[in-house]
């Protein structure tokens, strides 16, 4: 497995294996890798010949107030795990090579941005975007990872790669999970035992929403309350937001249709726990 930190060096590679008509695969990420970014991997190393991984924690990405200085990195132990899954390359640029001096350009997709984390983040996605697109640029894969833990990110990206015409196929991958339903995270590491216990009530109030609305309940408010209780039967747990969505647009539903999202951030401790998944009817079930 070799590591690249040089941004021409990554580039030559890219282009000397693209010369052969070799396919690129590339897993983004901010390091401090789990079960779920080692998920993405092992998709990526099924369905491309050279599969690439970025690890970067992109400072553009994170408020002011945010863990950019304490998100917890390792990068011995992270490319142990790369290796052990096959990927043949890590891009580990430093923050400099990618935000040089006088750096001034951002990418900014408006409308699948505005809402959720876009209010609870501000300048969040705008930070995700940019460095997706620059790693894009330098990496130039044929198809880049990501997972649907980070629902909103996903649909955000998506929409930047077509709307600029990017030549990359963007694929969303499941949610990882512990045995216990918690959606994996590399901001898990935050829990104090109890709160790992208490980060339980997420999943289970989108596992309870999820059943209701396999049983037919279509009524967006019934489920979105019902979800609400489990949760705030958490006394370490405080909802920030938990709603139901259009799985593309993110705009608010009131009644279901074929097929529509529950998002939710719940606060335990003062970790941001984010969880969602898909309510459809059974009939309509994949
Ligand atoms: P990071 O949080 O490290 O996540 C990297 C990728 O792993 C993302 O696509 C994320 O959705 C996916 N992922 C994380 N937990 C997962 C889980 N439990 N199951 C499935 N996939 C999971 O997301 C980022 O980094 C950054 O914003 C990035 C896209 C790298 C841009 O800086």
């Amino acid at each position: 497995m070799r590591i690249i930190t040089d941004l021409d060096e990554m580039r030559r590679y890219s282009s000397e294996r693209r010369k052969q008509g070799r396919t690129i695969g590339l897993v983004p990420t901010m390091g401090y890798l789990h079960e779920g970014h080692l998920e993405l991997m092992r998709r990526g190393r099924r369905e491309c010949d050279d599969l690439v991984i970025s690890i970067f924690v992109n400072p553009t990405q994170f408020g002011p107030s945010e863990d950019f200085a304490s998100y917890p990195r390792d990068f011995e132990r992270d490319s142990g795990l790369a290796e052990s899954v096959g990927v043949d390359l890590i891009f580990a640029p430093t923050a400099d090579q990618i935000y040089p001096p006088g750096f001034q350009t951002y990418v900014t997709v408006t409308e699948v941005t505005k809402d959720l984390e876009g209010v609870s983040r501000p300048g969040h996605f705008r930070g995700v975007a940019t460095v997706v697109l620059k790693l894009f640029l330098i990496v130039a894969p044929h198809y880049a990872y990501f997972g649907e833990k980070d629902y909103q990110q996903l649909m955000a990206i998506k929409r930047m790669t077509q709307d600029l015409f990017v030549d990359v196929k963007v694929v969303g991958c499941p949610t990882v999970r512990e045995d216990d339903g918690l959606a994996m995270s590399s901001r898990n590491v935050y829990l104090s035992p109890e709160g790992r216990l208490a980060a339980r009530c997420l999943s289970r109030a989108l596992g309870a929403a999820q059943e209701m609305a396999a049983k037919g309940e279509k009524d967006a408010g019934v489920l979105i309350r019902e979800a609400r209780a489990l949760i705030e039967k958490e006394p370490l747990a405080v909802i920030d937001y938990l709603t139901i969505r259009d799985p593309q647009t993110l705009e608010e539903v009131q009644f279901l249709q074929d097929t529509a999202r529950m998002l939710m951030v719940v606060k335990i401790e003062n970790t941001r726990l984010l969880d969602n998944g898909p309510l459809q009817r059974k009939e309509a079930a994949r």
